[in-house]
């Protein structure tokens, strides 16, 4: 979904900076890609490349905790424990807020269960213009499919249900709404 949004702003003239974790795709080759492996670094590159932008569209789906020790020698069984002990890592978008300005912070809600109750929490508590409530219970759409299924939800109350559409459509929705929100604040209508 990442790429295929860096893929609908480009079409609709946008700069894209594309911030990604390894995947198996080949990002557009008209966006500038940075390329990061932990969350660290995701956060690093973004608080780097926000200056000079006026979006910030978090995609990722972040993982929220990783191993509190990490050993570059392969460890010895007989020095494992059972355990692997977890710290979490840094919630890349509330990092960030102090950027935020007026910047429009977009976020995406993956959820199977309660989708628009713990969407519209994270688009309270990371204090995002709008969230992309993404229903991934289904197996015909989300996660391992060409087709997805999103709820835009807006800080000014909007609410957006979309129908079951391939990737690059519900991609191409998402920018023009989010270009229309962003040309409305910079004219103050
Ligand atoms: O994982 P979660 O559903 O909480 O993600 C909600 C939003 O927060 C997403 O836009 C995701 O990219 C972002 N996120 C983040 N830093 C994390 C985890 C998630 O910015 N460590």
């Amino acid at each position: 979904m990442g790429y295929g949004l860096a893929r609908a702003a480009l079409d609709a003239g946008h700069e894209v900076v594309l911030v990604s974790g390894p995947v198996a795709i080949e990002p557009p080759a008209e966006a500038r890609t940075i390329n990061v492996v932990s969350a660290t670094e995701m956060l690093q590159a973004v608080r780097a490349e926000l200056p000079s932008c006026d979006t910030l569209i978090m995609v990722a789906a972040v993982s929220d905790w990783r191993p509190r020790r990490a050993s570059a020698e392969k460890l010895k069984k007989s020095e494992m424990s059972d355990r692997l002990e977890l710290e979490r890592t840094p919630d890349i978008l509330s990092e960030v807020s102090d950027l935020k300005g007026d910047r429009l912070f977009v976020g995406f809600a993956a959820e199977t269960e309660d989708l628009l109750v713990e969407a519209e929490r994270k688009l309270r508590d990371k204090n995002l213009d709008y969230i992309v409530a993404n229903d991934v219970s289904h197996p015909e759409w989300g996660m391992e499919s060409e087709f997805n299924k999103v709820v835009l939800i807006g800080a000014d109350g909007t609410r957006e249900s979309m129908p079951v559409l391939p990737k690059p459509e519900v991609a191409r929705l998402l920018i023009e709404r989010i270009g229309a929100y962003r040309a409305a604040c910079v004219s103050g209508s």
